[in-house]
This record gives C-alpha cells, structure tokens and sequence, in this order.
C-alpha cells in the first residue's frame, strides 16, 4: 500500500482519488501522525508526500519523518512535498522568488529522456500543468538532477533515478495538468504496485473500521433521500446490522413526492429499522423570517441534531450519529489551519454543527468523490434509480428559495422542481445532467395571461454537468427544451409567470444559489 502525507493542501484528496482510479490502495495521514513508528507499522511501498500552504522555509515549517528517506522506498514529493524532499535531502530551497500560480508548460530536459516517470508524455514536446507555489529549488539535493523545467519553475521536476526519488513543483493530481494521472501512473509502476485494488476492498475495509469505531455502540442515520446518506446506511448496516436506526427527517423543505419514495425505498429493499420524522413545522417555524442563507443552513443545520438527539433516545441511546458527509463537502466547509481555503458554505452535515453536539460522528464516505459514492452504492447492491440520482443538498429546498422561505414559495417550487425534472426526464437528459433543479426568486414580474394580468413569482431553471461537484458548467439545452419547459411551468404552475435560464458556470457561480 502506499502512503501519502498530507502537508494540508487543498486537493490532497484528490491525490487519493487519482491513484484509487488506477486501482492502487492508498492512505492519507497528516503529517503530524506520521513519526518514524508509524511508518515501521505501516510498511509503505512508495510514499508520496503532498503540497501544503507553509513555506518550507519558515520557522517551524513541517517536515516529514526521517525514516521516509531511509526506507528505500519510492517517493514523490509533490509541490511543498517537493520542496522537503530537496531540502531534507540537503538541498536549497528559496522563497519567494516569483510566485506562481495557474497554466504552465514543462519540458524534459536532457537528464530526464528516458525516465521511467516519463513514459507517455511530452509527446508534443512538452505537458501542460497546474502550478500553485510561491517558493522554490536554488540548488537540488546531492543525487538527484532536474528531469523537467518550465519558465518560471527551472526545477519543474527533479529526480534521483538510482534511489527513485522524485519532486514536482507543479500538482499532477488537478484535472488541469493534463497528463498528471498518467504521471502518478508511471510512479506507481516504477515502484511496482499493479492495479489490482477494487471498490469491493474499499467496502470492506470501511466496514472494519466502522465496526472498530463503534464496538457495540448504537448508531443514528440521517436519510436525506440522497445517494450519500443512503449508501451511508447501507454501508453501516452492512457493518453492524441492527446496531443502526435510520431517521428520516422530513423536514418539509423535500420536493414532490420525495419523502415517500425514499421511506418507501428503504422499507421495501432493506431491513433497517426506520423512523419516519414529519418535522416540517418544526422547521418552517424556525426559518420564518430568516433570509439570510447562512443563518438557514445554521439553523436547519441545529434542529437536524435536535431531531436526531431525540430520537437518539428512542433507538437505544445511540452514541453515534451517521453521515453521508462527502469530500467535497468537507473542503467546502472547513478551513484548514494556517492554509488557503476559507468557508464557502456551511454544509449542514459538516461546518453547521452546533458544537453542543453529544453525539460522535461517523463519516465513512468522507474520503470519497460523489461518483466514488455511487461505485460503492453499486457494490453494495442499491438499485441503478437510486444510485443516479442528482445529489439533494441537507437543507432541501431552502437553499433554493433565496430570501424569506415560506409555505406558499415551498408548494410553487416544489411544483415547478416536479415538472422540469418531468421534462428532462422525457427528454431522456436526466443522467447526463448532474444535478437540475428551480429556484424560485424573491421577486415578483408582470405578465399577461389570457386577457389579464399577472403579478407572480420568476423562477430560475439550473442544469450542471460535473464530474465531482467541486466544479461544474452549466448544461446546454437546445433552445426548443427551454422554450417547451418554461411553456409547461407558466401553464401548469400557478403562481410563476416568468423563467429563466442560469448559465453560471462553477465557479464563480456555485451550483446551489445559496
Ligand atoms: P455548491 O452549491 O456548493 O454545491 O456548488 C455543491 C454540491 O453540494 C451540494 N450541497 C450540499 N449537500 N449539504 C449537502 O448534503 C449541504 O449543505 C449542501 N450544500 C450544497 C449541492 O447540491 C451540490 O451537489
């Protein structure tokens, strides 16, 4: 297995995620945990370490343990992960040169035709990559050479072949470096791993520490009407069976039909004990009057914990309470000490937790990517319709109804939500699309009906394609689906007379409107 040490980058995970596509098993430990020990006890075959915000040379900056140097392992240090690996190794690192940030183009040099890591790429000449780093290489460390260069990173790579030691000052796990996976490919096979890892290992291995977590503790799910809440269940059921009472909280912000179809869903398919919740006052009383959108996911975020302390009692007095918290959503609302990333949104399941909670979390997806989720689902037998579903954020429709949130918006959006996704369901477009809703807006236009007039609600029609969420671009309809779907609404929805189109890309836009 391979370890990688996270120096507390953003996309960190995405180095996981990368090598999990070429069925390599892997791990991530912050820095911090990882002391000579550890690394006896967890027996690596190759070692990556990863970028992070420090500077390498500022004082106190992290530094990695000894013995990754010494265990004759391959290693691939990655940005600030680079940057330690030449200094640790006795070169000269320098900051703040030229701060770099975005599209650059490496090529190999002289030294670095022919390297294993190579294979594959530059076959124009040159690669197109993703650099972050405000810090660089002077002078690289006895052994190693620069294999590739690029303008403004002269040490774009570095590598000491007869060791299989190597450094890149730019990020192969991004989307953006073009051929990074392929980069991270070759690493992994110069240090002999061969793909053989699946998501049916991933299961498994969740499951035992699901089960080393919770002993003989009760567990409380959350169901959203999701994937990730419902694969959460399933996996932990999997794990500790009758241990784990679901709660389906329906907290009236749900769209047509929904609570149904997942409490139907659940009852007919599994044998998980379920708790039906109609919380729907309870909810829409405490948003009244609130517009502010992070006051809502903060406040719906506080009664989800209320509802699942009480009903907590009733399954037993549960010590855990589950969620399917997703990567994306952690990096979205956390912001990593000393690093770069700040809060965007609260998402309920992570950053508006009141800190009173007494419950424990259990988070077993929260390494995983959404289409990861839905691999796992597969594996784990969910139904095909369930699986693809377009993810349903926690605080349901209440982030899609910006400003003041009350029952009447609710019902008109809901019906809106219902005939849209109708339309693009019979256009045979819902799995091409990631996720498609409406908001409804906090204004109402003039329009004509028949010989009257009108004074009602706009609404705005999102579609996305994504591949993870964390980026998304708006979906191309023809002009004849949006003509014929914006027809349909006015028609069939009292109450909305005007549609709109919200081609906002992510960013700057993000796919929820609040
Ligand atoms: P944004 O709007 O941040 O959304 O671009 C990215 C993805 O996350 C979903 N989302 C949430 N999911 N709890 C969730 O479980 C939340 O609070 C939440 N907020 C946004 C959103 O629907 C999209 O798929």
């Amino acid at each position: 297995r391979l370890l990688i040490i996270d120096f507390g980058s953003q996309v960190t995970q995405l180095i996981a995620r990368r090598l999990r596509e070429a069925r390599i098993y892997c791990e991530i430990h912050p820095f911090q945990n990882v002391d000579d020990d550890f690394i006896d006890a967890f027996d690596p075959k190759a070692i990556i370490l990863s970028g992070g915000p420090a500077s390498p040379v500022a004082d106190g900056a992290p530094r990695a343990a000894e013995s990754v140097f010494t265990r004759n392992v391959p290693i691939l240090g990655i940005c600030y992960g680079q940057m330690l690996l030449n200094l640790q190794l006795g070169g000269k690192v320098e900051s703040g040169h030229h701060r770099e940030f975005g599209r650059a183009f490496v090529e190999p040099t002289g030294t670095g035709e022919g390297d294993p890591l190579f294979l594959g790429l530059f076959a124009t000449g040159r690669e197109e990559v993703w650099m972050s780093h405000g810090d660089r290489i002077t002078e690289v460390a006895p052994g190693f050479e620069i294999i590739g260069t690029s303008p403004n990173a002269p040490c774009a790579l570095i590598g000491d072949r007869t060791r299989r030691f190597y450094g890149a000052m730019f990020h192969p796990e991004v989307h953006h470096t073009v051929n990074g996976a392929r980069l991270l490919k070759n690493f992994t096979d110069l240090a002999g791993f061969t793909g053989d890892w699946t998501m049916g290992a991933y299961k498994e291995e969740a499951i035992r520490l699901i089960r080393e977590q919770v002993g003989d503790g009760k567990v409380i799910c959350g169901l959203s009407g999701g994937v990730d809440s419902s694969v959460a269940a399933v996996l932990i059921h999997e794990a500790i069976g009758d241990q784990l009472t679901c709660v389906f909280v329906d907290t009236g912000l749900m769209r047509m039909g929904e609570a149904e179809e997942v409490v139907g869903m659940f009852r007919d398919n599994y044998n998980i004990p379920l708790i039906h919740a109609d919380e729907s006052d309870l909810f829409l009383d405490a948003l009244e009057g609130v517009s502010d959108p992070e006051v809502k996911r903060k406040t719906i975020g506080k009664l989800f914990i209320d509802v699942f302390e009480k009903h907590a009692t009733s399954a037993g007095g549960a010590k855990f309470l589950a969620q399917g918290t997703l990567y994306p959503d952690v990096i979205e609302s956390v912001s990593f000490s000393g690093g770069p990333s700040v809060t965007i949104k609260s998402h309920h399941n992570v950053g508006g937790l009141p800190e009173r909670m007494d419950m424990a979390l259990v988070e077993p997806l929260r390494e995983l990517f959404k289409d990861e989720v839905r691999a796992l689902g597969r594996e784990l037998g969910l139904p095909e319709s369930f699986v693809g579903r377009h993810p349903f954020p926690g605080p349901g429709l209440a982030i899609r109804c910006p400003g003041e949130i009350t029952a009447e918006k609710l019902e008109i959006l809901r019906k809106a939500d219902a005939v849209y996704l109708d339309q693009i369901r019979k256009h045979g477009l819902y799995d091409e699309i990631w996720q498609a809703f409406v908001a409804i807006l906090p204004v109402r236009t003039v329009g004509v009906m028949g010989d009257g007039r009108t004074y009602d609600f706009a609404c705005a029609l999102r579609a996305v394609t994504s591949v993870d969420g964390m980026t998304a671009d708006y979906y191309p309809f023809s002009h004849e689906f949006l003509g014929e779907t914006a027809t349909r609404i006015i028609n069939e929805v009292n109450g909305i007379n005007r549609v709109t189109y919200d081609i906002t890309s992510k960013p700057p836009g993000t796919i929820e409107w609040e």
